[in-house]
């Protein structure tokens, strides 16, 4: 049933209590609900109904008293309630080891745990499955005390003892009131890595990372990064934390990345365990970033949230952005900073505008809904993110820290919208930017698709002016034909042709001597004159829209020789990149349209040289600028100026460059890999990381190059780093470089690999998707996909493992979309094999093909046909049912 924002009602009841006991077996556990249950006088007399999946009710009580029910649309119905508070105890059945769903409450390796976010507890029990719904908790577990030692649930241990028949219980408190996705229980046999800390409030803390036995020393990163991340939300936000313990469970069967529960973290093991011999360095990265967002929840999420599902980028947007400015302020230096914003835009613009000019775009805060589950999207999450991190540059970082106090001081312990947080932050910074233009700017809130921002520019060397236009137009999008103007900051700086930052002056302001501004374009178009250049050598290169200021495509006509300028020069390191992924851009487009054959040319091929030669940049920049825009960032950009898109021609143009760089740069590849090829100790900072990722680069090139030219030395080296590499990073690095270039020796590396990490899943994991997003070369990619899904390794059970391939292989453009529809046709069988198992698993695979009408021919009759076959299924789950039918609507 479609569920619509605009039909939100306060609920029938408020519950203010909540005493659960479980009596826990996998087959069948029995769950007793005594629910402290209160009217609400604004809907008296209404009915309650309370929401329940796949669970036996086994009694209900009323005061002690029995009553009559009924059941309505899934919902269990109490028609006749007392006027007054009163007690409804409740008792029902589940069967964990069925839960194959991972949603409620599941067993995964023999333990049990609980996923409840979105509508996970309706699983578990029958409630108000809704986040404005607030209680206190007090959980009862009772178990086998040998095969479950570890009983755990949110909040305070505060009793615990043994049982008849080998059975032991625990009992658990916590006093913060939370709605029922944020419940949480753990039962099974674990260990844990604990930690004391005093935080800075004076207050002492208990910190836990629980994990099967063999896994405990792959936990300190983890761990590190949780005292971390309490350090910096005490820091940056004043925000302590506000219990005794804190504890992160991890589980290797989980749908999402992980869970926010109040006190007990729940994670995905990919984004807890890491030592350097399994991990790479992203895996240590997004470890550190997945630990710090589940933290930052604590405060935006858990004791302010939503007050319904419309608004979950109230705490996802926000908690992306805190977690992205942790992840900056811990790689520490400004251009280590950089890289991380690089790293995020690029994530955004290659998912989430893809995304946003699709079937399944959908506003910040969406209208309307059939499976929650399904906007727990790029949209929600990153594109939310940066509609926050565009309030905190029109406020400044003051004035968004004065926001944030306020939001806490007016909100604490409510579940609020989207407008009370926008309303916050202008309301604490009176006259600002933001709160002058506080309507328009939530158009960012209620309009999908991505802006386009065009640039023009005209300097009047005489008069000393640099007259800049901006406009701004967006495409209609699904339910949205016309949109009306957004607020967008852009970040602005003027560089000199000899590369020198120009002080900008806005006509009739006082010289400042600034040489960055924020403009802000909040109609269709505006003019801004910048004042007091003269005297200048050329004309000057207008720097836009630097660090990404606002989440718009650029469109701004720029000739080769100012885009040189920027790379080269710009002071604005995100620009800079830019201006290299421009040039690349180019080159691919013209020759898709035909218009010339893929070449480097001698002026790039220079300007990449000199950033690889340039002794001052970072390793980690220096991979950024020479790594070409991917196959979808560059389908994107064809999607988007109304051509046809054909993968396959585009894989063969960006490898054509990339054989091209490879040849070319060769003595810079071997000079980088000289210099970084061995990083010394293993340490997961930023500036090892970095010169391992430079070095990695430089092998797939050199390995490449040799492929070409017949050479044996270099591949020789890469087969020996793969047989003796002190880290994941290097070794897989070395791996990829020889499957990449399809070089003989891959097949006894990826078996000696396979050999080395038999036990260990999350390896297991990369080694198929690094056989996923193998180089497309003569199909042969794909059989090998769709021989590997029969490998004794895999199962679509493991989400993991289902992504590590399935997934993977989407993410491949010339595997997946070949002209033979064979890539579609597996899609739609895996995609349907799944679903019965896990909807949540199969609707994220569904959403591959979301842009095949973008498709040439004959590929988009294929993929249409393909989701035909998968919407043609009658017993498809909701999710995805949602999802073809979403793609297939015109
Ligand atoms: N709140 C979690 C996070 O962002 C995600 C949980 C989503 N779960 C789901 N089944 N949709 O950290
Ligand atoms: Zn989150």
């Amino acid at each position: 049933a479609l569920v619509r924002r605009e039909d939100y009602l306060a609920p029938t009841h408020w519950i203010r209590g909540v005493d659960l006991t479980f009596e826990l077996e996998g087959h069948k556990t029995l769950v007793i609900s005594r629910l402290q249950v209160e009217p609400n006088p604004e809907r008296a007399g209404e009915a309650l109904r309370l929401d329940g999946e796949d669970i036996v009710l086994t009694r209900v009580l009323v005061n002690g008293e029995s009553v009559s029910f009924r059941f309505e649309a899934g919902q269990l119905v109490l028609d006749k309630l007392p006027a007054e508070p009163f007690a409804l105890e409740i008792r029902n059945t589940c069967a964990p080891e069925k839960n194959t769903q991972l949603s409620g409450l599941y067993t995964s390796g023999g333990n049990f745990f609980t996923q409840c976010e979105a509508q996970g507890f309706r699983r578990i029990t029958y409630f108000l499955d809704r986040p404005d719904v607030m209680s206190v908790y007090r959980v009862t577990l009772r178990a086998d005390a040998r095969a479950f030692p570890v009983l755990l649930s949110n909040g305070n241990l505060v009793e615990q003892g043994t049982l008849e028949n080998g059975r032991h219980y625990a009992v658990w408190s916590d006093p913060h009131p939370k709605p029922s996705y944020l419940f949480a229980l753990v039962a099974g046999n674990l260990v844990c890595r604990e930690q004391k800390i005093r935080a800075r409030s004076g207050r002492d803390h208990l910190l836990q990372v629980y994990v099967r036995a063999g896994d405990l020393e792959k936990t300190e990163h983890a761990m590190n990064s949780l005292i971390a991340s309490v350090a910096w939300d005490e820091a940056r936000f004043g925000l302590s934390l506000d219990l005794e313990r804190f504890m992160i469970v991890a589980v290797s069967d989980f749908n999402m990345g992980a869970m926010e529960n109040k006190g007990l973290n729940i994670f995905n093991t990919k984004f807890v365990l890491a030592n350097p011999a399994t991990a790479t360095d992203i895996d240590f990265g997004n470890v550190e970033a997945v630990v710090g967002h589940e933290y930052f929840h604590n405060w935006t999420g858990n004791r302010i949230t939503c007050r319904d599902w419309f608004q979950l980028s109230l705490k996802e947007g926000l908690t992306v952005y805190r977690d992205q400015e942790f992840s900056q302020d811990m790689a520490g230096e400004a251009s280590a900073r950089a890289v991380k914003r690089i790293e995020d835009v690029r994530q955004l613009r290659q998912i989430q505008f893809v995304e946003d000019a699709g079937p399944m775009a959908h506003p910040v805060r969406p209208d309307s809904y059939q499976a929650i589950d399904n906007f727990y999207t790029a949209t929600v999450y990153e594109k939310g993110a940066e509609v926050v991190r565009m309030m905190a540059t029109l406020v400044g970082r003051a004035g968004f820290r004065a926001g944030m106090d306020l939001y806490f001081a007016r909100h604490d312990g409510q579940a609020v919208t989207c407008d009370d947080f926008a309303q916050a932050i202008a309301d604490a910074n009176p006259g600002s930017a933001l709160a002058t233009r506080l309507d328009g700017f939530k158009r960012w809130y209620s309009q999908s698709g991505t802006p386009r921002l065009q640039a023009t520019s005209h300097f009047d060397a005489e008069a000393g002016t640099f007259t800049l236009t901006l406009s701004q137009s967006a495409l209609p999008s699904p339910g949205q034909p016309v949109k009306q103007a957004f607020v967008i900051p852009v970040a602005v700086g003027l560089v000199g042709r000899d590369g020198r930052a120009l002080a900008l002056q806005l006509e009739g302001e006082a010289p400042s001597g600034d040489t960055e501004r924020v403009l802000v374009l909040d109609t269709e178009r505006q003019t801004f004159v910048f004042t007091g250049l003269t005297g200048l050598d050329g004309v000057p290169v207008p720097s836009l829209l630097r660090g990404f200021s606002a989440p718009v495509v650029l469109d701004w006509t720029a000739a080769d020789e100012q885009l040189l300028t920027l790379l080269a020069h710009d002071s604005d390191a995100f620009n800079r990149w830019e201006a290299g992924q421009r040039l690349a851009l180019d080159r691919m487009l013209q020759a898709l349209r035909g218009e010339q054959p893929v070449a480097l040319d001698a002026a790039l091929a220079g300007a990449l040289r000199a950033v690889l030669d340039e002794p001052t940049l970072d390793a980690a920049f220096k991979e950024l600028v020479l790594t070409l825009p991917s196959e979808a960032y560059v389908a994107e950009r064809l999607a988007e100026s109304g051509q046809a898109v054909d993968p396959q021609r585009i894989h063969a143009v960006r490898e054509g460059l990339r054989a091209e760089l490879a040849r070319q740069l060769q003595p810079q590849w071997e000079a980088a890999w000289a210099a970084h090829g061995d990083t010394g100790g293993y340490r997961p900072d930023a500036l090892g990381a970095g010169r391992r990722a430079l070095a990695n680069q430089a092998l797939h090139m050199l390995v490449l190059q040799s492929v070409a030219s017949g050479d044996a030395a270099w591949p020789g080296r890469a087969y020996q780093r793969v047989k003796d590499a002190s880290n994941m990073t290097d070794r897989l690095g070395a791996l990829s470089a020889l499957v990449q270039a399809h070089h003989p020796l891959a097949e006894p590396a990826l078996a000696h690999f396979h050999a080395l990490f038999r036990g260990e899943a999350l390896v297991i994991d990369k080694w198929f998707t690094l056989q996923a997003l193998a180089c497309e070369h003569e199909g042969r990619v794909f059989e090998r996909i769709r021989a590997l899904a029969g490998h004794a390794d895999f199962t679509l059970r493991n989400p993991n493992r289902a992504r590590s391939l399935l997934m993977a292989m989407t993410q491949n453009p010339a595997a997946f979309h070949r002209g033979d529809g064979a890539g579609y046709a597996f899609w739609s069988a895996q995609v349907l094999a799944i679903d019965p198992i896990n909807p949540q698993l199969a609707s994220r695979l569904a959403r591959a093909l979301d842009r095949w009408r973008a498709l040439a021919e004959p590929l988009r009759a294929a993929a249409q046909a393909a989701i035909e076959r998968v919407a043609a299924h009658p017993d498809l789950s909701p999710d995805t049912r949602e999802i073809v039918t979403r793609a297939l609507a015109d």
